[in-house]
């Protein structure tokens, strides 16, 4: 009897510690060649709307912490988290008052070690949102700056006289509205803020500057950071003689003459900046992210350095600016930044960003339409970042008065331009009050879809989003070609199906994606050109195309917004 106990006892030990293996480390290919965050999901946390330990209606670093366990189930590697530094919140953390410490609002720089070793425990790498162009109004250098003409730290910013009386030095515009120069009493001059006046920009021109914000890298360094997503970094540098900004015809959504941003944005001295950037972090072995806003793909492929030595992750925006279900459209997005020859990081959604399944949806299919974005971001070469509560289905939840919207963007351009708040909404976890992100009242209302969208009731749910975004990103991490292998596209002309192979030495994987509201053949065969002869091993796909292909037919049968992803098999 004693012995039976004690083997049972003994079964029960391994098949716990084995459960408890699988818990902290999903099952991954093993890949020597390639750097880490080319193999890494990426998910990007808004720090104020995650995870409230404290109820006070925030997010926290500790909320954070406490959610770990579910990003590493759902298969995470690494969090890019959005500024969390103490900021005076003009833009929700994007106006920087101390780039070495943790604001109160979210606790403390010890909550910030344990976060990074509970991470780090889980495989989950820390990416800081490093904010480079400007600064808080109230950061130290800038209080110091503004204080005299002579002051040490005066062309820490940029200083400028006006062309005359109330006129400002040029013609350039903030992004948040009107002018980008904003006339300061104390000392008689202006300076110069592309976002809020909240937010004056850095002076990079100047080595201090430089300087000051390398020690920042290393400073995160010692805290575990990772790597970093390089805010706004495309505007870094400004023409020197200040040359006014050609104008363009018509009036923007804030009533401000259209124009383009020619002698602000993409100068050439960026690149230059972002090599010394690099030489620096890859001493500290943190990785750089970038959001690289770029109008054609020969200036994103600049982000990567002639030499493949400036940011190893410049994300792609144009990505965005495919606005319908359109297989033609996206393949054409795909194959431009294909061309540029470097990782990809298509971007789909984030905090700027309406949400992808607000943006798609048709009102009929929405939670299928959400299956077949996550079916391709999921499936194409590059590092893909999640933002948090797209994996549920997550919809914008805009305000509808103006009295409501925290947005600075929303306050100056309402009613044409209502802010970034619906895509910031509290995170849901269950269907509680306040979907399980506060007691307290939170700072921003839960879309109330949350009953159903919410992490605990898509976890039971075999057919959920949650589940679906499971499966796939298990799929991804164990497949060759899904992680490393080259893209080509299939089915070239379709005006419907959006088709690839993914093909590693080791593995092919075939994609097709329905892109429309009907049901549509897809004959594998001709689409491969003959590589498919016979097997093909449905790895993943929605219930109608899965019939089909069990069936034994070379042509599939895709049903609307249908997702088909197969080994194909020698
Ligand atoms: C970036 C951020 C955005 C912020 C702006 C100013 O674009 O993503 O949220 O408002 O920079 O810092």
């Amino acid at each position: 009897m004693y012995m039976l106990t004690r083997q049972l006892s003994r079964r029960l030990l391994i098949i716990a510690i084995l459960l408890a293996t699988m818990l902290v480390s999903p099952l991954r290919a093993q890949s020597n060649a390639q750097p880490w965050w080319q193999h890494a999901i990426f998910y990007e946390i808004y720090p104020r709307s995650f995870a409230d330990s404290n109820n006070d209606g925030l997010g926290d670093l500790r909320g954070i912490t406490s959610k770990l366990d579910y990003l590493h189930t759902l298969g995470v590697d690494a969090i890019w988290i959005s500024p969390c530094y103490p900021s005076p919140q003009f833009d929700f953390g994007y106006d920087v008052a101390d780039y070495e410490n943790i604001d109160p609002m979210y606790g403390t720089l010890a909550d910030f070690d344990a976060l990074a070793r509970e991470a780090h425990k889980r495989n989950i790498r820390v990416i800081m949102d490093f904010v480079v162009n400007h600064s808080s109004h109230q950061h130290p250098w800038f209080l110091e700056s503004k204080s005299s003409r002579n002051a040490p730290r005066r062309d820490w910013y940029i200083w400028r006289d006006g062309k005359g009386p109330g006129l400002p030095p040029n013609n350039w515009e903030s992004s948040f509205g009107g002018s980008a120069w904003t006339f300061d009493p104390t000392t008689g001059q202006y300076y110069y803020h592309y976002f809020e006046a909240e937010q004056p920009d850095l002076n990079w021109r100047n080595p201090a500057v430089e300087k000051a914000m390398f020690d920042v890298t290393r400073f995160w360094r010692k805290h575990g950071v990772d790597g970093f997503r390089l805010d706004a970094v495309d505007l870094l540098f400004e023409d020197p003689d200040l040359k006014d900004n050609p104008v363009l015809p018509g009036k923007n959504e804030f009533g401000d003459p259209q124009m383009t941003d020619k002698f602000n944005d993409n100068l050439p001295q960026v690149h230059d900046e972002l090599r010394r950037l690099r030489k620096v972090t890859d001493a500290n072995g943190q990785v750089l992210i970038g959001e690289t806003w770029t109008d054609n793909i020969d200036e994103l492929k600049a982000y990567y350095g002639p030499h493949q030595d400036e940011i190893q992750l410049p994300m792609d925006f144009m990505f965005t600016t495919v606005k319908s279900l359109s297989a033609p459209d996206f393949r054409k997005q795909i194959e431009l930044v294909e061309s540029a020859g470097g990782w990809p990081v298509f971007v789909i959604s984030n905090h700027d960003i309406v949400r992808s399944y607000t943006r798609y949806a048709d009102g009929k299919n929405n939670d299928q339409i959400a299956k077949l974005m996550a079916g391709m971001y999921l499936t194409l070469r590059g590092t893909p970042i999640l933002y948090y509560g797209e994996e549920l289905g997550m919809e914008n939840h805009d305000p509808v008065r103006k009295e409501d919207v925290k947005d600075p963007l929303g306050q100056h351009g309402w009613p044409e331009q209502k802010g970034r708040d619906g895509e910031r909404t509290p995170m849901q976890w269950d269907a509680s009050r306040n979907a399980g992100f506060t007691q307290g009242t939170p700072w921003l209302p839960v879309d109330p879809a949350y009953t159903t969208y919410n992490v605990a009731a898509e976890s039971t749910n075999p057919d959920s989003i949650l589940n679906f975004y499971r499966r796939l990103l298990a799929m991804r991490h164990l497949s060759p070609a899904l992680l490393d292998g080259d893209y080509t596209p299939i089915g070239q002309n379709g005006p419907n199906v959006l088709a690839y192979l993914r093909r590693s030495g080791k593995e092919t994987i075939l994609v097709a994606l329905n892109f429309s509201n009907s049901t549509q053949p897809f004959d594998l065969n001709s689409a491969a050109q003959g590589t498919i002869q016979a097997k093909t091993e449905v790895l993943l796909s929605t219930s109608a195309a899965k019939d089909a292909a069990n069936g034994q037919q070379h042509t599939l049968l895709l049903s609307p917004y249908a997702v088909y992803i197969a080994r194909i098999n020698p």
